[in-house]
């Protein structure tokens, strides 16, 4: 075999094992029989109590998950996937005479487990369930779906985030069905990336701007520490898999998807945001001797649709958003924040505060030098419309007087 022939293979064999990476398998089985199969990734984003205030936190599906006891087959077949200090992700499965589908998707989590709920306030088991997971298939295939989808579940507590799913109940044999049902989101139509479809040609059409979100940290205490309240659009170079080449994708964030937490020390703050595609982190410092702040690092990791591996950018001796302690920054006009070369962040409408917050509001804001620019523009214009009325009303009370001065000598 020819060294390039191999490396290839290597190449093949190292992406295959990326893209498989994460999945994990669970067989629930009735003595020699399999009635559920199923190969998935999931992560579990979870909001819980701290003293003053809640959390939330992105826990993924481990390898390590295995069939818990409470799994069992039968009319409704059951899943039970059991992982770390009592946590479990639920399935029951029902079905009909043409389809199967899940009609109990549940979460049970542990909140005393201190590693993974750190600070929470209460202590115990929590179960969030909901009975419309939208997971259904015709029975005897393979349900499959590969693109992110999200469940809330009904307290809005959790959000299930799966992909890569492929899962079969009341299995007429013991392996996954050849047949597969596939889900919407899989369809051709809408594997596009989240917002507009990237391209490699200068803007033809220029994005939209992004919503504007507003997120912050609290303490240990329960008092907010760090504020933000910014519209984010990320600039990413990567590989398409639909256009087979490098694209620029740019995606706007959407706040009401984004899971938001972080902390807080004396010269370190950092804010975390996550949507089920996308992860950014901010990390703020503060130079105690002169009383400023800056934006020092910024990670990003992606794992969009259309990209044959996720990626991970990162940059930490970044000099952006300086502001002084005890005061916001704030940037209304667009800014383009480099922080690799193949990662940019734009931010609209920003103002944050990272230190110094008080009373659950931001201190007083310091513009950034583009605003005072755009506020040069109004302000001469400004000026020199006073400075014509100014001259027109001299103008007028001079004729005024000429005129008035004429009729007292007739
Ligand atoms: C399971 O299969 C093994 C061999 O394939 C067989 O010996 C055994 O009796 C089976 N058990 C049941 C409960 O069917
Ligand atoms: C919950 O977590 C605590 C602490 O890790 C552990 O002692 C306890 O056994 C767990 N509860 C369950 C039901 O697993
Ligand atoms: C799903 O949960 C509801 C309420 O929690 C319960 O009434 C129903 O029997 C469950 N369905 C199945 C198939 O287990
Ligand atoms: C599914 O397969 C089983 C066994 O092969 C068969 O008995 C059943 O009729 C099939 N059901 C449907 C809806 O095709
Ligand atoms: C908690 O609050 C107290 C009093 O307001 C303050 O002295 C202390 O520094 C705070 N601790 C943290 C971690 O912010
Ligand atoms: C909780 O917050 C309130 C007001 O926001 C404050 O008065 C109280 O001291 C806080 N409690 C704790 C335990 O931090
Ligand atoms: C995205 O980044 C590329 C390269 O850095 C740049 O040419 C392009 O103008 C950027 N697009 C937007 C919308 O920021
Ligand atoms: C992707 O592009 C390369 C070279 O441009 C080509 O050799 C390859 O066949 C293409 N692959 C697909 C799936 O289109
Ligand atoms: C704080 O700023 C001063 C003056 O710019 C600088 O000399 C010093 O190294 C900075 N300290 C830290 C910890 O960055
Ligand atoms: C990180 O950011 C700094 C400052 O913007 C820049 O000089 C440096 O090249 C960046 N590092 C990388 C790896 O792009």
């Amino acid at each position: 075999m020819s060294y390039k022939l191999r490396s290839a293979l290597a190449a093949i064999a190292l992406l295959g094992w990326l893209a498989v990476a994460h999945a994990v398998s669970f067989e629930v089985k009735d003595g020699n029989s399999t009635c559920i199969k199923a190969e998935l990734t999931a992560n579990f984003t979870i909001t819980y109590p701290i003293t003053n205030g809640t959390k939330t936190v992105v826990v993924p599906l481990p390898a390590s998950a295995v069939v818990g006891s409470g799994s069992s087959c039968g009319d409704t077949p059951e899943l039970l996937a059991s992982f770390g200090d009592g946590h479990s992700l639920g399935l029951v499965f029902s079905k009909d005479s043409r389809l199967y589908q899940v009609a109990n998707l549940s979460m049970r989590y542990n909140l005393s487990d201190n590693t993974t709920f750190p600070e929470s306030s209460f202590k115990g088991v929590v179960t969030s369930i909901t009975n419309t997971s939208g997971i259904s298939a015709q029975l005897n295939t393979t349900y499959r779906c590969l693109s992110f989808t999200s469940i809330h579940l009904a307290d809005s507590k959790v959000t299930i985030t799966f992909s890569d799913v492929r899962m079969e109940a009341y299995m007429p044999s013991a392996n996954l069905s050849t047949n597969e049902s596939v889900c919407t989101a899989d369809l051709p139509a809408t594997t596009v990336a989240p917002t507009q479809s990237p391209t490699t040609t200068p803007a033809p059409t220029p994005a939209s701007n992004p919503e504007r979100g507003s997120y912050n940290v609290t303490n240990i205490n329960g008092t907010v520490c760090l504020l933000a309240r910014m519209g984010l659009q990320l600039n990413v170079t990567y590989f398409s898999k639909s256009k087979n080449k490098t694209v620029q994708g740019i995606v706007n964030l959407q706040p009401s998807r984004m899971a938001f937490s972080g902390s807080c020390e004396p010269t370190t703050a950092v804010l975390m945001l996550t949507d089920d595609l996308t992860n950014i982190s901010f990390t703020f410092s503060l130079n105690s001797t002169t009383s400023k702040y800056h934006l020092s690092a910024l990670n990003m990791s992606a794992s969009w649709p259309d990209m044959t591996a996720p990626v991970t950018m990162a940059n930490s001796s970044l000099n952006y958003l300086q502001g002084s302690l005890g005061r916001s920054y704030m940037c209304r006009s667009e800014q383009i924040l480099p922080v690799v070369n193949a990662f940019s962040l734009n931010t609209f409408s920003l103002q944050v505060q990272p230190f110094g917050v008080s009373g659950n509001q931001f201190g007083s804001a310091e513009e950034c030098q583009m605003d005072r620019d755009n506020m040069l523009i109004p302000i001469i214009v400004g000026a020199a419309l006073a400075g014509l009325v100014l001259i027109v009303l001299i103008a007028y009370l001079i004729g005024r007087k000429r005129s008035h001065a004429g009729y007292q000598t007739i």
